[in-house]
């Protein structure tokens, strides 16, 4: 006799946001700073808002300061557009270029320390692809906390959080999305401390829960990021958008990947190959080494391809080296530091000294669900779904097209943040309240849970996670095609039919570690079957998205890709426009912003 499942309680807070992480508090601040006691509820998976994956960020967050005497927002937009591969939505690009240092005054007006020059100005690093005069040379962009401005962004908005009464649910997922005649009512979460369910019904529903990319082999994303909100989407049969536009990071630490930031580039380390060539000059005359992510990822993965990489002694992987040697013993104290630390952590090198190995690894996720430009959850190209929000990495606006620039995921989390905080704000004065709890509520989850339950197979979901990864990482990876992306459709079919036999070693519905990857395995599967069959439809390369056997951009697919699926393995496609208003416009520069030539 299986276990019965219900809904036990019933909370009814005007705003529910799904993942506690910057882009999530941010929006819960600004409505709450506009709407003084707004009663928010925020649920994040993890144990405390402070383990979200955003404290993992490094580097910094772009900003043009108004009194630079030599960069421009105007270089900035152009930098965004270009380094997305043109396919980046223009009305975005000017939203969040625009209010970058207002986004910077903020942060820093509620108590984050950025790094600071000896003049007392806020400090800033360069980074890849964003360069002066419409690419010329290496703009200084990049503001930042030492290596670890994530942190600072996070401790800044958590606080907030705290200040302004955010009741948050730790430890907790929402596992079905509720609706009432279209329009977003909440959503059923899951508590993992007490096994229970809970409905949370809400005028207004934000998502945020990041990024995705742990269905990858080598990934800097946190053990976390499995794609749930994107899966929860998809199940309402909501279209998520460029799903195909995956990040690798040129650098990730050999081995499991771990983020060794790229401000280890701004501060001058250069990219070797096993001869100590450093490479990227031949690859990017003008950027080199600060070259866009994905072209730098591709340079490294060639290299190692045509047999001037190395193979780690530990980890057996190939890898490139990034050298450090050189970089101040200043520098090295004071603003690579942590990260420096991780070299000598996990594969135990001394950077000051040694060369350090690095690898790509699965960093981000360009796409998302697609919002308009106030992050509202489209449910095609024209309409938006009411009471339903989304910000951060988890959202496709859509400012990074088919490749992000470094510095601008931070940019993009507090700046969209703030303005879904705004739209929601101005929609709680006549939201109605959510009414009754559905009818049907929990009829997903709870046919989802009990079969976890009910499962009596022998593998374990680990066996089906790894060959997951590895084929991620083989057929849907840095490099694609078409014979590559057709077999991972086929695997990732058996993968899921074996997903319905795993061994389940407790039937408790309370921290039981198994039933939760259970879930998330499937969450992964999904997510997986969408990227594959986006990029087998995406004929052409552009940004993170690089097919051997069409190797240029094509006009054919000036647009962004939507992608449907209720049931597994069926996927539809559709298409949003790519707004190009800059270049529409006719203004000053306007020619910068049309079909440019993507040369670094
Ligand atoms: O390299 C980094 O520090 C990462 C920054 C980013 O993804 O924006």
């Amino acid at each position: 006799m299986g276990k019965k499942l219900q809904i036990d309680s019933i909370l009814r807070p005007e705003v529910l946001v799904i993942g506690a992480g910057g882009a999530g508090l941010r929006c819960a601040v600004e409505i709450c700073e506009r709407r003084p006691g707004t009663s928010i509820i925020a649920v994040t998976k993890v144990y405390s808002p402070q383990k979200s994956h955003t404290a993992a960020a490094q580097g910094g967050m772009a900003a043009v300061d108004p009194k630079d005497p030599v960069d421009k927002i105007i270089y900035h937009m152009f930098d965004t557009w270009k380094g997305s591969d043109c396919s980046s939505d223009q009305n975005i690009i000017k939203k969040v270029c625009e209010s970058a240092w207002e986004q910077i005054l903020w942060l820093e007006r509620h108590g984050m320390h950025f790094s600071r020059t000896e003049e007392g100005r806020i400090a800033k690093r360069p980074f890849g692809g964003h360069m002066l005069n419409f690419g010329k040379v290496k703009a200084f962009r990049a503001c930042y906390e030492a290596d670890r401005t994530g942190k600072g962004i996070m401790d800044t908005v958590w606080a907030e959080s705290l200040k302004h009464g955010v009741i948050f649910l730790n430890q907790s997922v929402a596992c079905e999305l509720l609706f009432r005649n279209g329009r977003c009512i909440g959503a059923i979460v899951f508590m993992e401390q007490n096994g229970k369910f809970l409905a949370v019904l809400a005028k207004a529903t934000i998502m945020a829960t990041g990024g995705k990319t742990r269905m990858y082999q080598v990934s800097t994303n946190c053990r976390q990021n499995t794609g749930d909100g994107l899966a929860l989407i998809l199940q309402a049969g909501l279209p998520v958008m460029d799903l195909e536009a995956v990040q690798f990071h040129p650098t990730g630490i050999v081995g499991p990947g771990i983020l060794a930031s790229e401000a280890l580039r701004g501060e001058g380390g250069i990219l070797r190959n096993k001869d100590g060539e450093p490479f990227m000059e031949r690859y990017a005359p003008t950027a080199k080494d600060l070259a866009p992510r994905d072209l730098v990822s591709r340079c490294i993965m060639n290299e190692i391809r045509e047999g001037r990489g190395c193979v780690h002694p530990d980890h057996k992987l190939p890898h490139v080296w990034l050298d450090l040697r050189h970089i101040p013993e200043h520098v090295h104290r004071t603003r690579i530091q942590e990260v420096c630390g991780f070299f000598c952590k996990f594969v135990g090198v001394q950077p000051q000294h040694e060369l350090c190995p690095v690898t790509p690894t699965a960093h981000y996720q360009m796409g998302g669900s697609p919002t308009n430009e106030f992050g509202e959850v489209q449910k095609d190209a024209q309409e938006v779904v009411p009471g339903l929000y989304a910000c951060g990495e988890f959202a496709a606006a859509s400012l990074h097209g088919h490749n992000r620039l470094g510095t601008n995921s931070l940019l993009e989390l507090i700046t969209m943040g703030q303005v879904v905080g705004e739209r929601v704000a101005a929609y709680l004065h006549d939201a109605e309240a959510p009414g009754d709890l559905p009818q049907d509520a929990g009829s997903h989850v709870f046919s989802q849970f009990s079969r976890y339950l009910a499962s009596r197979g022998k593998t374990h979901y680990a066996e089906i996670r790894d060959a997951l990864r590895v084929l991620m990482m083989e057929k849907v990876g840095v490099f694609r095609n078409e014979k590559g992306l057709a077999e991972a459709i086929e695997k990732l079919k058996e993968l899921k039919q074996m997903a319905r036999h795993m061994k389940l070693s407790s039937r408790s519905l309370i921290m039981n570690q198994d039933l939760l990857q259970f879930w998330e395995l499937d969450h992964l599967l999904d997510v997986s079957m969408v990227i594959a069959h986006c990029a087998l439809a995406r004929k052409e390369s552009r940004g993170g998205h690089y097919r051997e056997d069409y190797p240029e951009r094509s006009p054919e697919f000036q647009y962004h890709t939507l992608a449907y699926m209720t049931e597994y393995g069926k996927v539809t496609l559709g298409r949003r426009p790519i707004d190009m208003s800059i270049f529409e416009a006719r203004g000053e520069h306007y020619e910068k912003f049309g079909i440019i030539e993507r040369k670094y």
